[in-house]
């Protein structure tokens, strides 16, 4: 899809399509609407006054304009956006997902957009793409027949007035984003036949080729002479070798100011989890391919981060292991020594995330990160607390954690702290080693968690549990069901919140551009 901004006017886009954002109870007689209901030959005014359109989040008006006004595009799709003081990027980004999945399905190849919103030019122009991109995603790549081949060929982001520039950067970093997300979820949507660990690692390789990052993937000897006995545990009882993936953005010139504390991803990169020896049901058991989401993830961040070039470093990794059950696979009861010299006895090897993840903490503090966020779909607990909606995140760092939550909230991610108190790290004490990997059936997100957190020492550290937001179940008006993206672009948006704030540009609006939106 070729993607731009413009800034002329509705009336002479060039594109078979108009989608037009209608904020709640706006009248068809005053401002943009009245214009639009001019140039449409009063398709406005009819559709608000028969009450078919009141603005409500979610509502949509598809309409051919046959002989009717004088717009250039003769099609029209108004889609109601709620209230004007809620449109932010998050929601400009799902009307930009709406738009292009409604279009398509009515066979529309070239769509024009008007988001509307009142938001600095750039960031409505990068929401717009970013969601445009994302909504196109369809999982039904393996599928010969009742495959989704329509497609759209272009999509123009309209803001009347706007300047030429701030369009061209917005346009190009919505592409950035958008495509990253998509990038994580395709490799999340492949079967762990396509998608080993070995598949992992030169998918990283082939983004650090074009994008320009550093890489470095440790094979399982190097990771012996690490130490990293409990990645290795998860291993085991696989043919297909683990491997431990390190991915680097480092800015292109220094402009010799500090760095800063390096900031890193860590990610869950368990490319089919059969539960090993305690073996999972069978039921739904093919899901188990996205337990690798968290390194997905991982990669995609990086991958839109080598494009958008911020100022500040960032350390990514993704521990990959395939979990399967064999003669030589870890056993319950078996005890493992972490690379930090932890001694862990693993009880239920179906909990292999936390123990994969216990080395990748440690090998990235090895690696001089600072701050660690981690990612990983950790828990078939976390969708019982909080279902598909939030994600869970806890940890040892109250302003690391608030800075995700609040750069989510940002693009539209919500993520809901839980504790993490001392009193949690009981149930995973063990009479044999020094932790145990399971804590009993009681607060199983957080005991996860508190296993993390003995290997997170010394780091100021947050953890992601996305095992309920990273898959959808059902398709939703702006995206497809099946892997979600869930977190890639909260951490661009943290990374970029970063850079911004050492480079003394504040934190997020502000930074002119204003787009006179109507
Ligand atoms: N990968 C699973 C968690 C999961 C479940 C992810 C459902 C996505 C959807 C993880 O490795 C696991 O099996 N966890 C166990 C832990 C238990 C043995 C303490 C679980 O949640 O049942
Ligand atoms: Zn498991
Ligand atoms: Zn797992």
């Amino acid at each position: 899809m070729d993607v731009t901004g413009k800034a002329g006017s509705f009336k002479d886009v060039e594109a078979e399509a108009l989608a037009v954002a209608v904020f709640k109870d706006e009248k068809a007689d005053e401002g943009f609407l009245k214009d639009l209901d001019e140039a449409t030959g009063g398709v406005i005014k009819s559709v608000i006054e028969s009450e078919e359109l009141k603005g409500k989040e979610g509502e949509t008006v598809y309409v051919h304009l046959t002989g009717n006004g004088n717009l250039k595009a003769r099609r029209l799709l108004l889609i109601g956006v709620g209230e004007r003081e809620n449109f932010k990027a998050a929601q400009v980004s799902q009307l930009g997902g709406a738009a292009v999945r409604f279009l398509r399905g009515k066979n529309v190849k070239n769509v024009a957009l008007m988001p509307r919103s009142e938001g600095d030019v750039e960031s409505v122009v990068a929401s717009s793409v970013e969601g445009a991109i994302m909504g196109l995603f369809e999982p039904d790549k393996y599928r010969t027949v009742e495959k989704e081949e329509r497609q759209i060929e272009s999509l123009v982001v309209l803001i009347e007035g706007a300047d030429e520039e701030a369009l061209k950067r917005g346009a190009e970093r919505g592409r950035f984003i958008g495509e990253s997300v998509n990038f994580t979820r395709e490799m999340a949507n492949e079967p762990g036949g396509y998608m080993t660990p070995t598949d992992m690692a030169e998918s990283a390789q082939s983004v650090a080729n074009d994008f320009g990052l550093y890489i470095d993937v440790l094979d399982e000897a190097r990771m012996e002479q690490e130490g990293m006995g409990a990645l290795l545990g998860v291993s085991r009882g696989s043919e297909q070798p683990a491997k431990l993936i390190v991915l680097k953005y480092t800015p292109a010139e220094s402009d010799g100011k500090p760095e800063g504390d390096l900031l890193a991803f860590v990610g869950k990169g368990i490319t089919f989890d059969s539960g090993g020896i305690s073996l999972k049901p069978g039921e739904n058991m093919e899901l188990m391919k996205y337990d690798m989401t968290g390194g997905a993830t991982v990669i995609g961040a990086l991958r839109a981060i080598a494009q958008l070039k911020p100022s500040i470093p960032v350390l990514g990794i993704a521990a990959c292991a395939e979990n399967l059950p064999s003669g030589r696979a870890t056993k319950p009861g078996d005890i493992l020594t972490a690379m930090t010299g932890k001694t862990i006895e693993v009880i239920n090897t179906d909990a292999e995330g936390r123990l994969v993840l216990a080395d990748a903490l440690a090998y990235a503090k090895k690696l001089g990160a600072k701050r660690v966020i981690d990612m990983a779909t950790l828990t078939g607990a976390v969708s019982i607390a909080l279902g598909d909606v939030n994600t869970a995140i806890l940890g040892t760092d109250q302003a690391l954690i608030d800075e995700v939550i609040e750069a989510g909230q940002e693009v539209g991610e919500k993520f809901w702290q839980l504790p993490l108190d001392k009193e949690y790290t009981k149930q995973i004490k063990s009479d044999i080693a020094d932790i145990k990997n399971i804590g009993g059936r009681k607060a199983g997100t957080i005991t996860a968690a508190a296993f993390l957190k003995e290997f997170a020492e010394g780091l100021s550290w947050a953890h992601l549990d996305i095992a309920g937001t990273a898959w959808g179940d059902d398709a939703k008006p702006y995206r497809s069901k099946g892997p979600t993206g869930i977190a890639v672009r909260t951490l661009i948006n943290i990374v970029e919140r970063a850079a911004r704030s050492r480079n003394g540009d504040g934190n997020s609006e502000g930074k002119g551009h204003e787009s006179g939106g109507k």
